[in-house]
């Protein structure tokens, strides 16, 4: 990414059904993300939903998991080679179910985000994800709930935010009803991040991954 312009090409990360990923797509098929390139999916699920998505659009899609390598310290070179490879300045996490490696985040420091099912800091850290967020946030009595985006750091979702967006909580709530009312603007908020990454308006001040 250039700054005052342009294209910004972007890896999303997964490993669901990609929900997310499809909400992004489309907010670039209605012309609203001129400036977002999705360079890559990359995925630790071989059969995860967002993977058919992207290869259903003609977009590379790989599974690429630390299983398949011998130690953690292949991973992440490959992981690295592969962002090299595709020119990718940029990371989205979309429902990424792994700790993105630290040398990851160090290489693309603020260049990662992610969104989370929960008014963050609250209902964010170790455990909660999924359903688990939405049973936490019913079972604290909160009368309001969201989404965030923000960046990742190495401390799991600390880093700064970019995006929250409030939904009520209403008196006869499950977890399955909340999320499904909280991932309608986890919709809509993440591509509007993205917006603002392509705008210029994060501090993103390097491009493309460097040699490593
Ligand atoms: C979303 O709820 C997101 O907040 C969380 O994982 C879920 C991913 O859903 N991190 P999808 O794969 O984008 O449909």
């Amino acid at each position: 990414m250039e700054n005052g312009s342009l294209m910004v090409n972007v890896a999303v990360f997964g490993s669901g059904r990609g929900s997310n990923f499809q909400a992004i797509l489309n907010a670039i098929d209605a012309g609203n993300l001129p400036g977002v390139r999705i360079a890559l999916v990359v995925s630790n699920n071989s059969s995860a939903g967002i993977l058919e998505i992207a290869r259903s659009r003609g977009i590379p899609a790989l599974h690429l998991s630390e299983k398949q390598f011998q130690d953690e310290r292949s991973f992440v070179d490959a992981l690295l080679a592969t962002l090299q490879q595709y020119g990718v300045d940029f990371i989205a996490l979309a429902g990424y179910m792994k700790m993105v490696p630290s040398k990851v985040i160090k290489v693309l420091r603020n260049r990662i985000v992610n969104i989370h099912p929960a008014l963050l800091p609250k209902f964010g850290g170790k455990g909660m994800y999924g359903i688990h967020v939405h049973e936490a946030v019913l079972a604290a009595g909160e009368v309001v709930s969201g989404a965030t985006v923000h960046v990742v750091n190495e401390e799991y979702d600390r880093g700064a935010i970019v995006l929250q967006r409030q939904v009520p909580v209403r008196p006869d709530d499950t977890p399955e009803t909340l999320a499904a009312r909280v991932l309608l603007v986890e919709h809509e908020i993440y591509p509007e991040a993205l917006r603002l990454v392509a705008e210029g308006k994060l501090p993103l001040d390097k491009r493309s991954v460097p040699n490593h």
